[in-house]
């Protein structure tokens, strides 16, 4: 057992702490998405808010962790290694500046709301592309990165697996955006 090997055991762990935070969350968003009343969506709301606060830890832990091994026995003009910082900027980026910021928006609309069935704003919302394309170009960035950190290939090679990893999940992203007008119109009260 080396220091070297400690570490990327860190990395892992790290890495893990994020894929399942992004699993839970991205359960939550399909639940908000199908809810039809506040008291379908609050719980949700709430598991998504509390698990996105793993999300700083993940990524604190991968950089830390990456940096050290990076410095032990790597360079920091290492192409896979300079790619996938530049795509873990991204994660951390568009995690508090896009998804934080709709879900906030999410959150009043639900407020503003009120118990009861959730009218067009409210479930529209729950649609929004800084939710959906936020969370799939995310783990989409994610896989790319791992395909470079296992592959380590060149610059280009390297480029694509992010690029390609991001395109991937807008693409997927896409058909939770849209709303068939069927689906937003307001849910029956439910029989008392
Ligand atoms: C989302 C971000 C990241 C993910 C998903 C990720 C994933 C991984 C994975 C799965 C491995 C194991 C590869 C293997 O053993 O074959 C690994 C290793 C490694 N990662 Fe990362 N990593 C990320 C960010 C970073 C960052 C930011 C750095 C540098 C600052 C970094 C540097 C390294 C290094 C040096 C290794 C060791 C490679 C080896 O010894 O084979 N990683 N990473």
């Amino acid at each position: 057992m080396d220091t070297y090997h400690v570490v990327l055991y860190i990395h892992l762990f790290a890495l893990f702490i994020g894929i399942g935070a992004a699993s839970v969350l991205l359960a939550c968003l399909l639940q908000l998405r199908r809810a039809q009343t506040l008291a379908e969506a609050g719980p949700w709301g709430m598991v998504a808010g509390k698990v996105s606060r793993l999300f700083p830890i993940a990524i604190l832990g991968l950089f830390g962790s990456g940096a050290y091994m990076t410095s032990d026995i790597w360079t920091w003009s290492t192409r896979w290694i300079d790619v996938s910082i530049a795509g873990l900027v991204v994660i951390a980026l568009q995690g508090p500046l896009v998804a934080e910021r709709t879900a906030h928006k999410l959150k009043h609309a639900l407020q503003e709301n009120g118990p009861g069935p959730l009218g067009g704003h409210a479930r529209r919302m729950t649609r929004h592309p800084g939710l959906w394309v936020a969370e799939f170009t995310n783990i989409g960035l994610v896989l790319g990165i791992v395909w470079n950190m296992t592959e380590k290939p060149g610059i280009w090679s390297s480029i694509a697996a992010v690029v390609g990893g991001y395109a991937v999940g807008m693409a997927l992203a896409l058909p939770f955006t849209r709303s068939q007008e069927a689906e937003l119109a307001p849910s029956p009260e439910p029989a008392a």
